[in-house]
């Protein structure tokens, strides 16, 4: 055992999962720029009391903050998700509404590893701020949907729900508290800690004990007012219109406690039902205000990417990329040409390697495959007096059926680019 090793929860990307890490976010950034989100790129710090405004009963805050004082005696904290430090964002540079971005990175939370949760782990995302308009909730929800099906990803379902606007909530959580407690015996002991919290929560228990309780508890649906229920009428209309299915699950709160309105999670249909969120958003309209901004309306998401590769290695879809190169320079004249070579063949933008030192032409040659190139470029000191260089395929699948060929060492790169599309 090394003396050092990653702490729990936390991992090492290597090649070449990590080039598959960077595409996920390329192909991320596609389609939401495509749809008009511009990049944030915040602090992964900030001051504690911004993600205390994501609710103070929530876990997430109240259990799973890596936080602490840091020399200048400010109490801050590693970002638990993004939305706070946008809604802070939002309020420091007041930008022109409605403020449609897009955002990735690392996110913390001090949680029980698992497969599929850790305590590093990445999302991408998009909020957009300073609009109501329940089409935006289905551009939301539905760039979500176009993402996963740009990953490959069939087994995913989307859940929706409303949490009314915030005056319904607050009936709808005083029902849910008056139902609970009075049938306190027959909630789990866990749940009963979590209704002292937040009621809400105890829709979420997995619990066998708590099933029949939840099932006899009343619908945030009765809550609705007349406004709540008309934006979700709109939501759900534009869904359909777009081919987009949803079902609707009355007891999906989310574990964030700043929902108002449309909450939504994709689930996927091959992890663990525990893990199996692959992302989540909603409605947040109160978060701005809460952070000294004026009323400002809130929605969208994030995608958790760890989770969402899972279900890609389930679904045997978005593999990581090769990372071999194009070509190998081997070099058995000493080591000079296959120094000029490579840096050639670079500049003329081909993927180049070569071996150092200064081996046998057969461990070289080994080498070469290894590498995973389409071609070896080959120098002794025959073609090196003659000029020349062998060229061997070492891939057919890479070479379209080409033979081995000598080629003037001034051709090489017309007829390297030639022979690999
Ligand atoms: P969240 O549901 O807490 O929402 O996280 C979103 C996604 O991040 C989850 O669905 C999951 O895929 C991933 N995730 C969360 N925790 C972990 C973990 N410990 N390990 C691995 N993956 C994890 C939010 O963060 C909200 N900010 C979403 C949002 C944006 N709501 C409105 N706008």
């Amino acid at each position: 055992m090394p003396e050092f090793q990653t702490s729990p929860g936390m991992r090492d990307i290597l090649p070449a999962e990590s080039s598959r890490w960077r595409r996920f976010v390329e192909t991320f950034a596609e389609v939401v720029e495509g749809a008009g989100y511009g990049q944030v790129m915040s602090p992964l710090l900030e001051d504690l009391g911004v993600f205390q405004r994501i609710g103070v009963a929530t876990e997430v805050v109240s259990k799973e903050m890596y936080d602490f004082v840091d020399k200048g005696g400010r109490h801050i904290a590693l970002r638990p998700e993004l939305t706070a430090s946008i809604c802070r964002a939002f309020v420091q540079h007041h930008p022109l509404t409605p403020w449609k971005i897009w955002y990735t990175g690392s996110m913390f939370r001090y949680e029980k590893p698992q497969r599929g949760r850790y305590r590093q782990f990445e999302q991408v995302g998009i909020e957009v701020l300073g609009a109501d308009d329940p089409f935006l909730d289905v551009e939301v929800i539905a760039l979500g949907w176009e993402f996963y099906r740009a990953l490959g990803l069939s087994q995913v379902a989307l859940l929706l729900n409303s949490l009314g606007e915030p005056t319904d909530r607050a009936a709808y959580v005083a029902a849910l508290r008056t139902h609970f407690a009075a049938n306190l015996e027959a909630l789990s002991p866990e749940s009963r800690v979590t209704l002292e919290a937040n009621p809400l929560r105890v829709l979420d228990s997995k619990r066998l004990q708590d099933a029949p309780l939840i099932a006899a508890a009343p619908r945030i649906a009765d809550f609705y007012s007349a406004d709540a229920a008309a934006h979700f009428d709109v939501v759900q209309a534009g869904l359909s219109a777009l081919g987009i299915p949803f079902t609707i699950d009355a007891t999906l709160v989310r574990g964030l406690d700043y929902y108002r309105g449309t909450t939504f999670e994709y689930q996927g249909g091959t992890l663990d039902s525990a893990q199996n969120a692959l992302g989540g958003g909603g409605r947040y309209d109160g978060l701005v205000e809460s952070l000294g901004g004026p009323p400002t309306a809130g929605v969208g998401f994030a995608i958790g990417l760890d989770r969402t590769l899972l279900a890609c290695d389930d679904e045997g879809v978005y593999p990581a990329p090769p990372a071999a190169v194009d070509v190998f320079v081997v070099d058995t004249t000493g080591g000079l040409q296959a120094l000029t070579l490579t840096a050639e063949l670079r500049a003329a933008g081909m993927k180049a390697d070569r071996p150092y030192e200064n081996r046998s032409m057969k461990s070289q040659m080994k080498a070469a495959d290894r590498s995973g190139a389409a071609f070896a470029v080959i120098i002794g000191t025959n073609e090196l007096e003659a000029g020349t260089v062998v060229v061997r395929p070492l891939r057919a699948e890479r070479t379209e059926g080409a033979g081995q060929s000598t080629v003037p060492r001034p051709d090489l790169i017309e007829y390297l680019k030639k022979a690999i599309p």
